[in-house]
């Protein structure tokens, strides 16, 4: 028996894993036995806290008590099976495992020397998904460039443009200050994922400086649009410094041309940086990949998240880029209480400098447990499995007369409106979220409101979708059981 009050020894915590495990097997069986969405109002969940901390320790089953009590209803359940909103979430249990091993370990992988394992373990897992996904040699562990976990995509936008920013002010941004970034622009199209205006306005650079490109009639970025604004900046004197290519966009999952804008790009020395957040995960199949990576080879930098679709628990983003050292020039740092040995070697890496915060979580050992344990086939299996169902939604929708694709299907995800206008559409989507089986969520596409329904959950089946189809071809309920329910 420990007498310090804060200690646990490992027996003492291993029975309240076993105890916690009770609750956790629990919630994950009752993943479709509710809305996924809470029922809760705001302020509901605050108000059955306590307004402080207790003072003396709790038991923990009057803890896991309060857990179903008080936070369950407060969940939303990303892993129902008929969770179709925003895009997927996805937490396998082998990255769950993971991210447990990450706290047990407490690493802080800030430097090499940090923690060697964390460092190198990483380096590592980013070249298996590199190979796993096709992307190409320039991202290479162990060239100029490589690969780094950052927390979301959003974080690595904004770490690729602040390299991009300072690598075309020779650093000046960087020393000096937004005052050196007056004369840049920013590029992404009218789709692109608002983490585009987000990093432009944190930069310096600036929301204004950043040019919203048209799309085509697939949503997908035009290029001769992005050159025509390219060449204009450039002609009065503003230069292109970086542009975002989407492949998946958040509202419908276009892809834009992206060895058209490698080229562009070119032209300009401007920094082509590619979002797959979502779309990415579905390099792992062979026969979907092309798409997905086509024109990497011209990017400078290339991002997804494993934590949406591929399965690897919130939150984990891999990034890769062709050139590390205007990342490194821009974030690097060395205060003296950081200094050692193999960073002064200059053989090591020191992911710190890889992005904005300086300390990091163990997250390669999720993708190290996911890729070893479930294995990048059955991976690949699944995302095949996502976009059958997406296109057996694909063909209900065709086939009825009320409704219509708003896009064309990407991969997994169909948007999908109602042809007697918005307000209809906005029924259909009540009545969906109201069934208390399904989440879904909307987009704006071409100013017409679109139900988005992104299949991916690890839990869906064909009966879900088959549900969902039900309920769809229903139709519109009308206003008035709209006011009725
Ligand atoms: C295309 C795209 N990029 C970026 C993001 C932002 O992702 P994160 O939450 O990892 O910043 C999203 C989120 O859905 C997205 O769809």
């Amino acid at each position: 028996m420990i007498d310090q009050p804060w200690r646990r020894s490992p027996e003492q915590f291993a029975a309240h894993v076993e105890q916690s495990l009770e609750w956790v097997v629990a919630h994950m069986r009752a993943a479709g036995s509710r809305s996924p969405w809470s029922p809760l109002q705001p302020g509901e969940l605050a108000a059955r806290l306590p307004n402080g901390p207790p003072d003396g320790p709790v038991p923990l089953e009057d803890v896991l008590a309060d857990l179903q009590e008080v936070i369950e209803p407060g969940l939303v359940r990303w892993d129902a099976p008929g969770w179709f909103a925003w895009f997927p979430s996805n937490a396998h249990p082998d990255a769950i495992l993971g991210d447990l091993l990450a706290s047990v370990t407490a690493q802080q992988g800030m430097l090499w020397a940090s923690s060697p394992a964390c460092t190198e373990l990483e380096g590592r897992m980013l070249e298996w998904l590199r190979l796993a996904m096709g992307l190409p040699e320039r991202f290479a562990e162990g060239g100029p460039g490589g690969g780094v976990i950052q927390d979301t995509a959003s974080s690595g936008v904004l770490a690729c443009m602040v390299a991009a920013r300072d690598r075309a002010t020779d650093g000046a941004a960087t020393q000096r200050g937004a005052a050196a970034c007056g004369e840049l622009a920013v590029y992404a199209s009218e789709q692109s994922h608002s983490s585009v205006l987000k990093a432009a306005g944190i930069c310096g650079i600036g929301r204004d400086h950043v040019r919203l490109v048209p799309t085509r009639d697939d949503f997908s970025m035009d290029p001769r649009a992005a050159a025509e604004m390219m060449s204009k900046d450039a002609a009065a004197g503003r230069r292109p410094v970086f542009c975002c290519a989407t492949v998946g966009t958040t509202g419908c999952g276009a892809v834009d041309p992206v060895s058209d804008l490698g080229r562009i790009c070119g032209d300009h020395q401007c920094w082509l940086h590619v979002d797959a957040a979502w779309a990415g995960t579905a390099a792992l199949a062979p026969e979907l990949r092309g798409p997905v990576v086509a024109g990497a080879e011209d990017a400078d930098s290339w991002s997804f998240n494993p934590h949406k679709w591929m399965g690897a628990a919130f939150d984990c983003c891999c990034l890769w880029v062709a050139d590390r050292r205007p990342l490194i020039d821009a974030m690097s740092i060395e205060p003296e209480y950081l200094r050692n040995s193999a960073t002064d070697s200059g053989g090591v890496i020191d992911y710190r400098d890889w992005h904005i915060q300086l300390g990091r979580r163990f997250r390669a050992i999720k993708l190290w447990l996911l890729l070893r344990c479930t294995g990048v086939s059955a991976i690949a299996e699944m995302v095949r499995f996502h976009v059958s169902l997406a296109a057996r939604l694909e063909a209900a929708v065709e086939a009825h007369s009320h409704l219509a694709l708003t896009a064309p299907r990407s991969l997994s995800l169909c948007c999908v409106h109602h042809m007697d206008g918005d307000q209809a559409t906005q029924r259909v989507i009540d009545r969906v979220n109201a069934d208390g089986r399904f989440a879904v969520t909307h987009c704006r596409l071409q100013d017409r409101l679109s139900m988005r329904v992104a299949i991916g959950t690890l839990a869906v089946d064909q009966d879900t979708v088959d549900a969902l189809i039900e309920v769809l071809e229903e139709g519109d309920p009308g206003p008035e059981a709209a006011s009725i329910a």
